[in-house]
Order: C-alpha cells, then sequence, then structure tokens
C-alpha cells in the first residue's frame, strides 16, 4: 500500500465533527472568572443529550458525591470550573470514542472504555503527585488514542502486511503503522487536538504519549498520559489488535519518580472504575 501523505491524513482529520459549539462556549467560559456557575449552565443545556451525560458523568463514583447531583449549576458549584470543562468535553467526545474501530480489531466501546481508563487513572495519577492541573491531565488521557479513529480506515486494508511487520520484523505496532502508512496514531491524534483548537500542551501529550521522552512544553502531562495508558494495557482494558506492543518507558517512570506504587495505584484505580457510570456514554 501506497504511504498517506500529510495532506490525506488532514484531510480526515477535517472529515472529523468538530467539537459542538456548547463545548468551546463552556472552555471559554471556565477560563473566565467572571463567568458564574449559572452562565455555564445557560450554555450546556442548550444541548439536551450533553446534559444528560454531563450529570450521569458528574454521579459517577468518582466524585463521590454522597447525594444526587440533579442540575448543571450544581455540579459546576460542588465540582469546579476545571472539572465541569472535563466533563463536557469528554461528554461531548464519548460519539466519537465510542466508535468501532475495525482496523485495531476494537468493537463498539472499547475505545471508549480505553480512554475513559486512562483518563481517570491519568488524573489519579496527576493528584497523587501532585501535579498541576489533574483535570487537564484526565482530558489528555481520554483523548490519547483519538488518532485511531481515523488511522483504523487505512488499517483496515493493510491489517495482514501490519500484523506480518509486527510478528516478522519484532517491532512495535506503532512503528509498523508509520512504516507502512507513514504516520503513527499519535501523530494523526495531535492533529485533531490541533483542529479542535485545544492547548498546546495537551496536543503535545496526545502526539508523544508513545514517545513521552520527547515532551518540551509539558513533561509531567505527558509522561502520565504514557504511564496511565501502559496501566490501562496491564489491567487489559481496551487492548484491541495492537494491545501489549508497546512498552512502558522508563524515563517517564522515572521522572514521575513512581515505580514504587504502581502496583497501589492499579488497585485504587480498579475501585473508580467497578461503577460503570464511569463509562456511560
Ligand atoms: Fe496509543
Ligand atoms: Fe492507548
Amino acid at each position: 500500500m501506497k504511504k498517506l501523505t500529510l495532506d490525506q491524513v488532514i484531510n480526515r482529520v477535517e472529515d472529523m465533527p468538530a467539537l459542538p459549539s456548547v463545548v468551546s462556549e463552556v472552555m471559554a467560559l471556565t477560563e473566565d472568572p467572571d463567568s458564574t456557575p449559572h452562565d455555564i449552565e445557560k450554555v450546556v443545556i442548550r444541548d439536551q443529550s450533553l446534559t444528560t451525560r454531563v450529570l450521569r458523568l458528574a454521579n459517577s463514583a468518582y466524585y463521590g458525591f454522597p447525594r444526587r447531583i440533579s442540575t448543571v449549576s450544581e455540579a459546576t458549584i460542588l465540582l469546579g470550573f476545571q472539572a465541569i470543562r472535563s466533563i463536557t468535553l469528554s461528554a461531548a467526545v464519548s460519539k466519537v470514542l465510542i466508535r468501532e474501530l475495525p482496523g485495531y480489531k476494537m468493537d463498539k466501546g472499547e475505545l471508549w472504555q480505553h480512554s475513559q481508563t486512562c483518563a481517570i487513572t491519568a488524573r489519579h495519577i496527576a493528584r497523587r503527585i501532585k501535579a498541576k492541573n489533574p483535570e487537564q491531565i484526565y482530558v489528555a488521557g481520554l483523548l490519547h488514542d483519538i488518532g485511531k479513529v481515523i488511522m483504523s480506515y487505512y488499517i483496515k486494508d493493510s491489517y495482514a502486511t501490519v500484523i506480518d511487520m509486527v510478528l516478522s520484523e519484532n517491532i512495535t505496532f506503532l512503528q509498523a503503522e508509520e512504516e507502512i502508512l507513514g504516520f503513527n496514531h499519535a501523530q494523526v491524534g495531535g492533529h485533531i487536538a490541533e483542529k479542535w483548537n485545544l492547548p498546546h500542551d495537551l496536543v503535545e501529550a496526545i502526539s508523544h504519549h508513545h514517545a513521552p521522552e520527547e515532551a518540551e512544553l509539558n513533561i509531567y502531562m505527558t509522561c502520565i498520559t504514557h504511564v496511565a495508558d501502559a496501566i490501562t494495557m496491564m489491567m487489559g482494558i481496551g487492548l484491541g489488535v495492537d494491545g501489549m506492543a508497546y512498552s512502558i518507558s522508563d524515563y517517564a517512570i522515572d521522572f514521575l519518580d513512581i515505580y514504587m506504587d504502581m502496583d497501589t495505584i492499579m488497585a485504587e484505580v480498579f475501585d473508580v472504575i467497578a461503577d460503570e457510570d464511569s463509562f456511560f456514554y
């Protein structure tokens, strides 16, 4: 198969649905210290299905509120601006991440489950090591594999070649993607994040989630995303065909200094994801 050109990839990226305008408005409002929970609610409730998903996520075990949160403004007051921002984005991208990815042999819902687990794990690690802005790191975890949604179209046709290469040349699935298609899913994901005008450090974390040593803007965010992805795979969640064909970076483990805590982190994350509302879409 002919390698893809950057233009072809960008064209496919153009086909990705734009983020609903509600999401960019919520992003802007949560940046503005003068906005109120009521302002945010007014925007979110314009989209009924988004509102339902936002409330469902706000009530998931992770936030652990003893009583039911029933309105968006209540969720904003109780969980904070940063959290309502990541919940809104998460609710909006769930529609894209839920898709079946034939190129990776992932069923409908599998990438979403993998992404949501990685996001929860990333936020958990961020909190643990007191990194700045755990909610932004949650979003990086959520979107890290979004490039697979596009790559799946192309890989489907050269699937046998990719698998053959992984097995015979003892290379990773990522290297095979690059070798055969000219791009890997991390780079493509970075282009999608750029198209969505997401912050630069988020674009970096997505583009380099398999090569955290290349991060420069926000090393914490990229390393945490990488380790959270590895932990998610170790837990066997949303493996797909490329599942274990990645290695965990010693650089990231050292940088975060969490070598000794890996088992504990895994056990703690298991408790949170036991609640199926975290996976609602
Ligand atoms: Fe990945
Ligand atoms: Fe992943």
